[in-house]
Order: C-alpha cells, then sequence, then structure tokens
C-alpha cells in the first residue's frame, strides 16, 4: 500500500522531499498562503486543525512567484520558503512543499489540490483557511471543483463579517461543499500587519517563531528601502546546491571567486562580479525541457539553432532567472549573465571579467588556450577576452556558434586598432 502510494505521489510531479513525507498519510491538511511572512496564527490554525482533525500531516504551500504581480513585489519564493521550513520545524507533524514554487507559471488552489488528489488516491484532503479567505472562496478559479477535491476548514478572525460568512457557508453546503469550522482562538494577526512593524523597526518578535524573527531581522526583509533587494548572494548560492551538479556547483562558486578577483583588478564592481558569478550558469544544469520552458514563460527568443541545443541560451534564461526568481535589478550584473558566453559588440567591464573568469577559473584543466588566456588575464583583459573569443570562434566545428561573439570580436579588434591609431 505504502509502495503504490509512493509511486502515484512521484507521477503527480510532487518534489522528491513531498514523496516521503506524505506516502502512507491518510488525512492531509492544507495550509496554501504567500506566507510573506508566516506567523503565529497560521502556525497556531494549523495545530488546531491538525489536533480536532487528527491530520496525520499538514503540508504549508507557499505561493509561487507571480511574474507579472500587480502591485508590490512579493518577497523571493526561496527566501519565504525558508521562514515558513523555519516555522515549522519543531513540529513533526508539519511539512514545507515547493510544489507551487516550483511550477510554472501561476498557481491556482486547485491545480494543487488535483496533483495531491492524484498523488494520494484514497486519502482525506483538508484545505486550512483563514474566514477572511474563505469569504471569497466562491471567486476562485473552479470553486465548485474546490469542494469537491477536498474539505475546507475555516479558522476565524476577531473582524470577521459573520453575515457574509454565513451566507457564503450556506452557498458552499448547497453546493454539496464540506466546511468544518475550526474551534481555535482567533488571533488577530496578519501578514501586511508582521510586515508594516518590521517596516517601522517595530519587533515582530513573539508573534511569529524566534528563527522567524531573527531571519527577518538577519536579512533586513520588508525594510521599505530594501523592498526591492534581490536574495543574497549565498541564499542563491544554497539554492543551486541543490539544482546543479556537484561538478558544476564547484566551477559555480569558482567563477565567483575569480570574477571578484579580476574585478578588484581592474577596478570593477566587485560584489557584482561575485553575484554575476554565482548566477551566471543558473539555468546551465536544467534538463532542456525545463530550460526551453522557462525560456517561454521568461519570453526569451527560441532560434532554430536553441530548439536543436537548448543550452545555447542558458545565459539568457539565467538571465531572467536572476531577475524574476531571485530578484536581481542591476542590469549591468544581468548582462554579465546574459552575454558570459557569448560575449557581445561594446561590452562592459564586468561583462569582460565574468566572461573571462569563466574561461579560465581553477578547476578549468590547463588546455593550452585556457594557460594563454589566464597569462593575458593577470595584465590585460581586452587581450584576454579576445584571445577566449579567438578560441571559441576557432572550435566552432558543430556551427553552433553565435553570432555574436563573431561580432564581439572585430568589434573588440576594431577598437584596439583604433585606439592604438589614436594613439
Ligand atoms: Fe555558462
Ligand atoms: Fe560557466
Amino acid at each position: 500500500m505504502k509502495k503504490s502510494n509512493e509511486e502515484s505521489i512521484k507521477k503527480a510531479g510532487l518534489p522528491e522531499t513531498d514523496t516521503v513525507r506524505l506516502a502512507g498519510a491518510k488525512r492531509i491538511g492544507i495550509m496554501g498562503g504567500t506566507f510573506d511572512p508566516i506567523h503565529n496564527g497560521h502556525l497556531a490554525a494549523a495545530e488546531s486543525a491538525r489536533a480536532e482533525l487528527r491530520l496525520d500531516v499538514v503540508l504549508f504551500i507557499p505561493a509561487g512567484n507571480p511574474v507579472f504581480k500587480q502591485g508590490k513585489p512579493l518577497t523571493p519564493g526561496a527566501l519565504r520558503f525558508e521562514m515558513t521550513r523555519l516555522a515549522t520545524a519543531s513540529n513533526p507533524a508539519f511539512h514545507v512543499s515547493r510544489i507551487e514554487l516550483d511550477r510554472e507559471g501561476v498557481t491556482y488552489t486547485v491545480d494543487t489540490l488535483r496533483a495531491l488528489r492524484s498523488a494520494c488516491p484514497g486519502t482525506q484532503l483538508f484545505f486550512i483557511t483563514g474566514a477572511d479567505a474563505f469569504a471569497d472562496v466562491l471567486r476562485w478559479r473552479e470553486a465548485s471543483a474546490l469542494f469537491k477535491l477536498a474539505a475546507f476548514v475555516v479558522a476565524g478572525r476577531p473582524g470577521t463579517d459573520r453575515k457574509q460568512l454565513k451566507e457564503v457557508i450556506a452557498k458552499v453546503r448547497a453546493m454539496n461543499g464540506r466546511i468544518k469550522m475550526l474551534d481555535c482562538p482567533a488571533v488577530d494577526i496578519s501578514s501586511s500587519s508582521l510586515r508594516g512593524r518590521a517596516a517601522s523597526g517595530l519587533p515582530v518578535r513573539y508573534l511569529t517563531p524566534d528563527n522567524v524573527a531573527g531571519f527577518i531581522e538577519e536579512h533586513r526583509l520588508y525594510l521599505k528601502e530594501r523592498r526591492n533587494e534581490h536574495v543574497p548572494a549565498d541564499e542563491i548560492l544554497k539554492i543551486l546546491r541543490n539544482t546543479q551538479s556537484a561538478k558544476r556547483f564547484e566551477h559555480t562558486k569558482s567563477v565567483a571567486v575569480e570574477a571578484r578577483r579580476l574585478a578588484a583588478l581592474y577596478g570593477a564592481d566587485e560584489e557584482n562580479a561575485y553575484l554575476a558569478g554565482i548566477l551566471h550558469d543558473a539555468a546551465r544544469g536544467l534538463p532542456d525541457d525545463k530550460l526551453l520552458s522557462k525560456a517561454r514563460r521568461y519570453g526569451v527568443e527560441i532560434n532554430g539553432v536553441a530548439a536543436k541545443r537548448p543550452s545555447l541560451i542558458h545565459g539568457l534564461v539565467g538571465a531572467e532567472m536572476a531577475r524574476h526568481e531571485f530578484g536581481v535589478r542591476n542590469q549591468d550584473v544581468l548582462n554579465a549573465v546574459m552575454y558570459h558566453t557569448t560575449g557581445r559588440p561594446g561590452m562592459s567591464k564586468l561583462e569582460k571579467v565574468v566572461l573571462v573568469a569563466d574561461y579560465i577559473e581553477p578547476t578549468r584543466p590547463d588546455r593550452e588556450d585556457v594557460i594563454s588566456v589566464r597569462a593575458f588575464a593577470e595584465t590585460d583583459l581586452d587581450g584576454a577576452v579576445i584571445r577566449a573569443l579567438t578560441e571559441k570562434i576557432a572550435f566552432n566545428r558543430d556551427n553552433s556558434l553565435h553570432p555574436l561573439s563573431q561580432q564581439a570580436y572585430e568589434y573588440m579588434v576594431d577598437t584596439i586598432k583604433s585606439e592604438k591609431e589614436d594613439t
């Protein structure tokens, strides 16, 4: 029984950690939300539901980052996931799922419930939600399908419009929806009030677990001027460690360190060089289908050559991942990621630094061309770029050279020639 359960969970495309956690569960609670940030109100409701409904596991599912979200940006998913993980770590019945964070495009509750339903046939699903959100449930996508997939567990919150709630409950019951009002002390905490407090420098301790409060403080989340900042480089590294092969991850770290060293040598921004180095191959290890689906999602053009060899656009897709998934806004950093393999005419110093660092970082084998670019890199950044581009052009055996590389090469040779003529 347990085995077949595990297999069907895998088939539904659930992350592997969920597969392990859900196998054998009979009664599963589901807490959806942006968890921006998670707070004690969420946790108290989840624990009440667990006890009252004898749930085997409560799955916390942080919502994905809608690409074209109206209004204020959400905190990057990686950070919301980490806060949710910290908050729930001490409860063995709680588990955090990446299912919505990993899914492409906008995610609807009905899709997630369907995935869970097909992954866990024969289990009972309980969707736990606050009364204020539930009052709106009839406007959710495919509302009538929702009620068939899961029972609704509703936690009250002070200030809920009781009359409106009663009307919604009556309507849902008329559609054969199952609703359970949770006997849970109403906690008047909301994520938005918590963000407001953090933005004003007020404490959030005791409104959310200590480790979450510490995380918010450490990462300076929700401070007004920090609202648009990207995921810190070290957090991005932690994420890449899980998505890249061990070899590529070593290469990534090595490029970042080498790029920072070259930046110091040639007067480019060291922090940006390090960040671009970490991000440069973010899309490289992805399986082709995932790379192409990300390209479509972010509007990256897939030309004929790229359709045949998707890895050719890993720089372009990596830059879009940096923008959309890690919140990077610095255009120079994004360009350095975008053009790190091809180069382009008119490269900035940072772009040159990252291209060269990728070519020569110490874990690269000591081939003749690598040794030669390494030698240039110590005294002549442009020389190193030209030498690396020359090699890329010469190596064009399977006609997979990007036209930008040829253009970049000609541009650099021309500028250097005209600079010489000027002096
Ligand atoms: Fe690359
Ligand atoms: Fe690379």
